[in-house]
């Protein structure tokens, strides 16, 4: 059992790695030397990487994989995703190049607002606070003047302050409910400092009014911080094509591939169960590029969920028709990213990722991750109705299998072979592997 510690983030790096290794490695050393393998070489690299969060002990890869052939708005691109699973880069990419020979993807951003509330407790007249805030609605703003200039000379800045009531849903409570535009910064640095302000200006300027009681002057800030939820944050992703046009993908009729493509599509918008790992597939392809281009998968995961049950029930991202012949397959989501600010400028491979995608704004960045995440859906929806999903799996499996036992060339290109018409299993590579080296 390890003991408590104080004072932990005052050690050195070396410091907490030894009171790891005693405390939870029986003394190991050695662990030492599986921790500082993936340091890097370049000191000035590594002390980057350091102080990027706090107690840092090493580095964890993750693999930085591209997808070619997108054709995004008739432009092309090759989209760099930070992803673990395998079996994503290459679906990504397969969609991409079905795509390509269709006339490519259209992405719109729709919308591209972004939210932030103080939320406060005041228990007073509230005709008394509702004609405040009318009156000291500009002044309120104009206080944050010193945190929004740089914004505003670039076209953002606060768009909206309203006072929100919520007393008939929980006692004295009151928001100060904010919009922004936050242009190609994500913004959270920007909006919660002016949250902070509204908060500090609304408490001193009632406090300095002189309508109301001492009691009503006691205005409580509870919080004061952005919302990821950004459902006017949109952009919209779609293909379409001529049904008779829908035939590759290990399709023969592109009519009896439609109608199924579709009725998976519905069974993710009336089933949550389903709609989750329908969502889930999306994700895939947005966590991807959202992460190789240094923005906050969090954030974006939470805002698309809660857009996924806005109508009460959790339910399917994409949606698809046939219409006149012509199949669509589309999905609108909210997404607030930056490609300015934060890790963009710090981190070497998040810079080249933007540079891979021609430096694009914010609004673009948009239109490629949602595109990547539909390219995703139609990847997976498309295997899981004609060869199912294990094949294409179990390929990767395999191959992981092997690195695991350190398999040679020779090993794996024999493997692959044998595992065309065997089950791929630990056990059975295990087996195959032992018998081959024998
Ligand atoms: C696996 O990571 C994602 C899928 O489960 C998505 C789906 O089922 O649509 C294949």
């Amino acid at each position: 059992m390890a003991n408590p510690i104080s004072g932990f983030s005052k050690f050195t790096k070396s410091e907490k790695i030894d009171w790891i290794i005693t405390n939870y490695f029986l003394g190991d050393f050695r662990v030492r030397d599986r921790l500082s393998q993936y340091w890097s070489t370049d000191k000035e690299l590594q002390r980057l990487h350091d102080e990027f969060i706090e107690n840092t002990i090493t580095n964890f890869y993750l693999p930085l994989g591209v997808a070619p052939n997108f054709k995004i708005n008739d432009k092309l691109y090759a989209i760099p995703m930070a992803i673990e699973e395998s079996s994503v880069v290459a679906a990504a990419s397969k969609s991409a190049k079905y795509w390509l020979e269709r006339g490519g993807f259209k992405a719109t951003v729709l919308s591209t607002k972004k939210d932030g509330q103080v939320h406060f407790l005041y228990k007073g007249d509230r005709s008394k606070l509702k004609r405040f805030f009318k009156s000291a609605k500009e002044e309120l703003i104009n206080d944050c003047a010193p945190i929004t200039r740089n914004m505003v000379k670039r076209g953002g800045g606060i768009i909206q302050l309203e006072l929100i009531d919520k007393t008939s849903e929980l006692d004295d409570y009151y928001q100060l409910h904010a919009t922004f535009d936050t242009r190609d910064a994500m913004g959270a640095n920007f909006i919660n400092s002016c949250l902070e302000q509204f908060a500090k200006s609304l408490i001193n300027r009632i406090d300095n009014h002189k309508d109301f009681t001492d009691t009503e002057k006691d205005i409580q800030i509870i919080m004061s911080i952005l919302s990821n939820y950004v459902p006017e944050c949109l952009v919209r992703a779609e293909v379409s094509c001529p049904v008779e046009e829908l035939t590759g993908f290990d399709v023969v009729n592109g009519m009896d591939f439609a109608k199924k493509f579709i009725q998976a599509i519905q069974i993710a918008e009336v089933e949550p169960y389903r709609a989750v790992t329908h969502n889930k597939g999306i994700m895939n392809g947005i966590d991807a590029v959202v992460l190789a281009t240094g923005n906050d998968f969090r954030a974006v995961e939470a805002g698309i969920h809660a857009y996924a049950a806005r109508n009460g029930q959790y339910s399917s991202l994409s949606h698809a028709t046939v219409e006149d012949g012509i199949f669509r397959f589309w999905m609108e989501v909210p997404m607030a990213l930056g490609t300015i600010g934060g890790l963009t400028r710090l981190h070497p491979l998040v810079r080249f990722a933007l540079e891979l995608l021609g430096n694009p704004s914010a609004d673009k960045l948009m239109e490629i991750v949602a595109v990547t995440g539909l390219a995703q859906n139609f990847a997976a929806i498309s295997s899981l109705i004609t060869i199912g999903i294990q094949q294409g799996h179990m390929k990767m499996h395999l191959m992981n299998i092997l690195n695991e036992f350190k398999a040679t060339d020779y090993e794996k290109n024999y493997m692959v072979e044998h595992f065309k018409t065997q089950t791929v299993t630990h056990g059975a590579v295990a087996d195959a592997l032992d018998k081959i080296r024998r």
